[in-house]
């Protein structure tokens, strides 16, 4: 059979400004489609997503999950880009101390950061729900909770962001990503010691934890990048996200301050609906015959959680948002041995955030012209001006 080819370039400004309708073309050409300006092909239905993920010897991250061998070169090694008894040693590490049952120590600090920002912002009024409301909790949370030194404060956000650009061959993004990413590295290889982090934080359990698994103290030092790279745009995207889903649909709302339970589900179905990363891919190991395509050992495939989220097999009206709908199968975590281990943490923030804001406004409102951050794996608002009227 031939294969389905989508000849658009999944990393261009096009696709990247208005990802949805894309996602809908290529899902209608096929589950598993080629993409010949990417040279990979795209998993973009749910069911061959989710098989992916589940199959990890025959759908290999550790040789990186990028499109750019010179990138998967700097990043191979982390828990995102290793296989096999190698991930399962780090994640061990890194994982543990922001585990479900070892996040209530941290409940107050986010609790009460969320309450005062809530505060200063429902007397505001107006702000932009990514700067000011989004940002906000996940970059104290970096400093504060995992305790890197103030050092790098001002960089953290850049450095997420440029970890993100370079998942693409090779485009101006990510060419102009690389030396932000050797920022990152050198800032850890001179400040990740233990010396130099806060007594208290979850940077400083790794290196209590990783001898354990026999890792030495430079290894130890680069783990922190699990907490830093991935952590906050992820989690900011999602934020603004549910600030603009509210403000469209101010039922939902109602919906959710009626009955504060409700606040989890939501967050899913923002996950789900904003899928902040919106494609990884894997590197295949072995020839295999995978949903109507012939795939090489050495092929990559793209693993497109943002359009497998909108899967109307899978989810029926797929591009409503509907706190009450039943989110499990939504992709925008991953699944299987890679699934995101930073969840319970991003729940737990959202959560708050939500909980806070809903004690104290009544409705959310667009006010002014959003902008889309123009991010390679990333999808994100750059700004997004609101105005919240209170209670
Ligand atoms: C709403 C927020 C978040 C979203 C949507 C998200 C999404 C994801 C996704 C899709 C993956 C799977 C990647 C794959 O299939 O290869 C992942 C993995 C990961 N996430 Fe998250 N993430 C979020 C928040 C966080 C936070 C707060 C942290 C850290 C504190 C974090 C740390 C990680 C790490 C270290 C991995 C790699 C896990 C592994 O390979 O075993 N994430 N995340």
């Amino acid at each position: 059979m031939v294969a389905p080819i989508y000849d658009v370039d999944f990393y261009s400004d096009t696709v990247i400004s208005a990802p949805i309708a894309a996602y809908r073309e290529m899902r209608a050409l096929g589950p598993v489609i080629w993409l010949p300006q990417n040279h990979c092909w795209a998993a973009v239905q749910h069911s061959p997503a989710l098989e992916i993920l589940r199959r990890p010897k025959l759908f290999l991250s550790g040789k990186g999950l990028s499109l750019n061998p010179d990138v998967n070169k700097m990043l191979i090694g982390s828990s995102l880009n290793s296989d096999g008894e190698a991930h399962r040693r780090q994640r061990a590490v890194t994982a543990t101390p922001i585990m479900a049952d070892q996040l209530a120590s941290l409940t107050p600090f986010i609790e009460g950061a969320a309450e005062t920002l809530a505060d200063r912002l429902t007397s505001q009024k107006h702000f932009d729900a990514v700067v000011d409301f989004a940002r906000i909790l996940p970059v104290s949370i970096v400093i504060e909770l995992v305790g890197l030194p103030d050092h790098g404060k001002d960089k953290m956000l850049d450095w997420a962001a440029a970890t993100f650009n370079l998942f693409d061959g090779y485009n101006a993004r990510s060419e102009a990503s690389f030396a932000k990413l050797r920022e990152l590295r050198e800032f850890l290889d001179i400040y990740g010691k233990p010396e130099h982090l806060q007594s208290g934080g979850l940077s400083k359990r790794i290196f209590e934890e990783a001898p354990k698994h026999g890792f030495s103290l430079e290894q130890s030092a680069q783990m922190m990048r699990d907490y830093i790279a991935p952590s906050l745009d992820t989690t900011i995207s999602t934020a603004a996200y549910l600030a603009y889903a509210f403000a469209k649909a101010p039922e939902q709302w109602d919906l959710l301050c009626s009955d504060l339970d409700k606040i989890p589900n939501a967050i899913e179905e923002a996950v789900r609906l904003a899928t902040p990363i919106r494609a990884f891919s894997r590197y295949v190991a072995e020839d295999v015959e995978f949903h109507g395509v012939t795939m090489r050992e050495g092929d990559r495939v793209l693993v497109v959680y943002a359009s497998a989220n909108r899967d109307e097999s899978v989810f029926e009206n797929a591009d409503t948002f509907d706190i009450t709908r039943k989110t499990h199968k939504h992709l925008g975590f991953g699944q299987g041995v890679h699934m995101c281990m930073g969840m319970h943490l991003a729940r737990l923030e959202l959560k708050q955030l939500l909980a806070s804001m809903a004690k104290r406004v009544k409705r959310w409102h667009l006010d002014g012209e959003a902008t889309i951050a123009m991010n390679n794996t990333i999808r994100a608002f750059e700004t997004l001006p609101v105005r919240v009227e209170t209670l």
